[in-house]
């Protein structure tokens, strides 16, 4: 995002545990502060050394160390990046239970430690209940063996759940032990146009009800969204004509075991949807080929880029009630407008795009002509009281980071905010495990 700049001197690629300790050891024994780091694709300025803290890159700990094709149980190193994960267990039939944009780069040691979401959560849920077990170093250096593969184990306080979403405040995971789901036998999608906004829902509604145990994602994007990704040469999905003035786009995703039964049910879904006297959508499109499949996935799974391309961007991952998700992207473009700050020489555009399905929205605002201090006191702490207002959460998937310490109290009551530094205390007493991360 040309957001965050680390001022790191020294990074290093330990190859084991063993190494992660023995740094862990001499930083601990002088005070040193370290930041551990995976792809570096984290949008909250999580992985960057901010005060000279070394970088302590998992990188080079990439070694799948077990795969149980029969319990589907994947035990990897902490660097191993989502991808490649997802190419070694593929010929397994298994599929990683999570999905996102940056899975050629963000490793499965990142993604546990920001809680990651992402495209298949709607269908395989969270990391919480997807992850087995943990390695990871201390902040002293003494290692956690919490490597299980046990589906079950009701042995007292869980540890791991503790590091899942910790941003590394709390240690450096160095091993994962995930439970990957039998890949689907068939894979559809389908895009579809919808007039107005609140057409989602009920959408939502009728979707559910006829794909029922089939469908394993419901995506959204604006039209803004939409239009942009077009103009960067994502798509377009839909003939512009038929799309006419559509406020907003879903793609809708169903992974199930027979694709004539699949197919069938994605048939109806879209005739009763175009011949309905009040019809929800305007036009839509269920994919006819892998490639279909694959172009329709690229528009969504792009736009984090296209983003990037349109100018600097304030991105915001919030959590809203469905009803209210629009309504929080006018919100913020009218308060830009109203101030004087939308235009060439502020906000160019404001846009909403995200997992429905999970009540999850990522606002975007971009300023065509780079950050300005002017242009953040106009969005925060506006934005964060606007999710407050809707009982929402400022963070819904991509972490607090070092963006957002000082609005975590927009989330969390005093006493979790007291109970997290009192959690951060019993680990990390001397403050080297990523400081100035998640706490205010
Ligand atoms: P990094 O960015 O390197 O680090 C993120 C945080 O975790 C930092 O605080 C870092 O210190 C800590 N950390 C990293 N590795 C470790 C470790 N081994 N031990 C302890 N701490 C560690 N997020 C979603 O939730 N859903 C999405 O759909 C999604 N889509 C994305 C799409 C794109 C194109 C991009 C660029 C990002 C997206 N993200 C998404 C953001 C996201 O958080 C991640 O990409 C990912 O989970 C971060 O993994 P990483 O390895 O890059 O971690
Ligand atoms: C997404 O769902 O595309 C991501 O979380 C990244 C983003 O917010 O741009
Ligand atoms: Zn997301």
């Amino acid at each position: 995002m040309g957001k965050y700049f680390g001022h790191a001197t020294c990074v290093l690629r330990p190859r084991t545990t063993q190494q992660v300790s023995e740094i862990v050891k001499y930083c601990a024994s002088r005070r040193i502060g370290i930041v551990p780091q995976g792809g570096n694709t984290g949008m909250v300025g999580g992985s960057i050394s901010l005060r000279k803290e070394i970088v302590l890159s998992l990188g080079a700990m990439s070694n799948v160390r077990s795969f149980d094709p029969v319990s589907g149980i994947l035990v990897a190193d902490a660097g191993c990046i989502l991808q490649s994960l997802s190419d070694h267990i593929a010929p397994h039939k298994h599929i990683m239970p999570l999905d996102l944009g940056a899975k050629g780069s963000c490793q499965i040691g990142g993604n546990v430690s920001t809680n990651a979401g992402g495209l298949r959560l709607l269908r395989y849920g969270s990391l919480h209940g997807n992850v087995l077990g943990i390695e990871a170093v201390l902040p002293d250096g003494t290692i956690l063996d919490q490597l299980s593969v046990l589906r079950k184990d009701n042995t007292g306080y869980d540890m791991k759940q503790l590091f899942i979403g910790a941003e590394g405040t709390l240690g450096i995971v160095t091993g994962v032990s995930i439970m990957a789901p039998p890949a689907p036998q068939a894979s559809n999608n389908l895009f579809l146009a919808l007039p107005k906004f609140d057409n989602v829902l009920p959408l939502y509604q009728q979707v559910k009800g006829q794909l029922g145990e089939i469908l394993s994602a419901f995506e959204y994007i604006d039209r803004t969204a939409y239009d942009m990704g077009v103009k960067h040469g994502l798509g377009p999905i839909l003939n512009l004509d038929e799309v006419g003035d559509a406020e907003c786009f879903v793609l809708v995703e169903t992974s199930g075991g027979n694709n004539t039964h699949d197919e069938e049910k994605l048939n109806i879904l879209l005739e009763s949807l175009m011949s309905a006297d009040e019809s929800l959508i305007n036009t839509g499109v269920l994919s006819q080929s892998p490639g279909q499949f694959e172009n329709i996935w690229a528009l969504r799974e792009g736009l984090t880029e296209c983003v990037q391309k349109e100018g600097k961007p304030y991105k915001y991952d919030v959590s809203v009630p469905l009803t209210d998700f629009q309504k929080v992207v006018d919100q913020v473009r009218e308060r830009m407008i109203s101030k004087g700050l939308y235009g060439d020489h502020g906000i160019t555009k404001v846009m909403g795009y995200g997992h429905v399905g999970d009540g999850n929205l990522h606002l975007n605002v971009i300023a065509k002509n780079g950050y300005r201090p002017e242009l953040e006191e106009a969005l925060e702490p506006f934005i964060y009281e606007v999710v407050a207002s809707h009982k929402g959460s400022i963070s819904a998937e991509h972490g607090i980071g070092s963006m957002k310490t000082d609005a975590l109290r927009y989330s969390k009551s005093d006493v979790s905010i007291q109970w997290m530094k009192k959690i951060k205390q019993v680990f990390d007493p001397l403050n080297i495990m990523n400081p100035g991360k998640v706490l205010p």
